[in-house]
This record gives C-alpha cells, structure tokens and sequence, in this order.
C-alpha cells in the first residue's frame, strides 16, 4: 500500500473527492493523513469523520516560513508519505521544503498555467477576457505555480460567467482531474525526471489524447 498525505487550508473539496476515488476506485494507497495549516479548515472535519488522521500545524502562530516548513515537514514525514498532495494549501514554500518532496508532491491550480499563476485566477481569466480556463496538476518545484505539468483540464468561458459561475465550473473539473492524476502517480504511470514529467508507457499516454 502506498501512502498519502493531503495538506488543505480550507473546504478540501479536492481532498474528499481523492479520498472518495480511493475508496470507490480501491487504490493502492491509503490517504494517510489529512495536515491543515488552519484549525478551523472545513475539511478537517470529513476527513476525520472518515478515520484519516489529522492534525494542524498553525502557521500563524510562526514567525519564519522556515520555522513553519520545518514543522510541517516533521509531521508529515512522520507519516512516511509516498506522495504529498497539496489540494487547497494556500501557503508559499520554502525552495528546502520542496526540495525535500521532489517528485513527490503534486499540487493542483485553477488556472491553465503558466496563464494565471497565484490567486485571483477565475476573475483575472474574466478580466483578461480568456475564451478557455481550467485547472493544472504539476509537480511542485520551488517556484510558485510552476513545475511541470502531469494534467489539466480546460473549461470554456461562457458569455456572462461571473467568477463564482466560473470557479464552479472548473472546480468540478478539478474533482475528476485530481484523483485521476493522484491514482496514476500511484499506479506508476507518471514520474518525475530531471524537471519534467516522463511517462511509463508513451503510446498509451498519447493514445489517451
Ligand atoms: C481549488 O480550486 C484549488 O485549485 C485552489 O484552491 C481551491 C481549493 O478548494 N488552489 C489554489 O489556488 C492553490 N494556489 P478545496 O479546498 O475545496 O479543494
């Protein structure tokens, strides 16, 4: 069994519908812990309510992300995680963290990156007047919002989409994105390889397109 941990910060609407797919799909893998920066993340909830351990390492409470990174980076490790999934984690992490889950952290952004790194990113598609959005699932390398690509999944914008009309509807892209991407880290169907994303099997992955 290989193992999970999810760091969130807030609802963790991703988080759950990995840990659904895992159930549902019977994963190799077990979503060990579910680690929150914030006491009061909603997602705190379901995960225990669904016997994943959880524990929250408030970063308000640091006055260095240094300080704060090395916390975290102890709890996590306790639970000896194959991949860390970042789903929601709205902090900034030092080039030391990363460094240390190289090729095995992966986030997800709502945004077709590199277009819209950061926050903002429905609103500043409606702004810029984009006609495709979506999200990305990448590798986190030390800078923000970068790394390479493993998914992504494109949503058109409509006439008179406000940014809540908009997130929504990337945000159910993200639920179906995400676990698929986790469960092929998983199953070995992805790697990370000198900075880029190197498949097992090529043609299969082409063949999917
Ligand atoms: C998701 O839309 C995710 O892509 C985004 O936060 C939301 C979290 O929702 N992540 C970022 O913006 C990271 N830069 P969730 O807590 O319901 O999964």
């Amino acid at each position: 069994m290989k193992r999970i941990v999810i760091l969130i910060s807030g609802r963790g609407s991703n988080m759950q519908a990995i840990v659904r797919a895992a159930r549902e799909e019977q994963w190799p893998a077990q979503i060990v812990a579910v680690i929150s920066n914030r006491s009061d993340a909603a997602g705190l909830e379901y995960a225990s309510n669904n016997g994943i351990a959880t524990e929250v390492i408030p970063s308000k409470q640091y006055t260095t992300r240094e300080s704060f990174d090395a916390d975290l980076r102890e709890a996590i490790d306790r639970f000896t995680p194959d991949l860390v999934v970042l789903a929601g984690f709205m902090r900034i992490l030092t080039p030391d963290f990363v460094a240390h889950y190289k090729g095995r952290m992966l986030n997800i952004h709502p945004s077709l990156l590199p277009d819209f790194p950061g926050l903002h990113t429905h609103q500043r598609a409606l702004d810029a007047g984009v006609k495709e959005h979506g999200a990305t699932v990448h590798f986190v390398t030390a800078e923000l919002d970068h790394g390479p690509t493993v998914a992504r999944a494109t949503v058109p914008v409509l006439p008179g989409d406000t940014e809540d009309v908009l997130s929504a509807r990337v945000l159910e892209q993200e639920h179906r994105l995400y676990p698929q991407a986790v469960r092929e880290f998983i199953d070995g169907t992805y790697r990370m390889e000198n900075g880029r994303v190197v498949f097992a099997d090529v043609a299969r992955h082409l063949d999917k397109k």
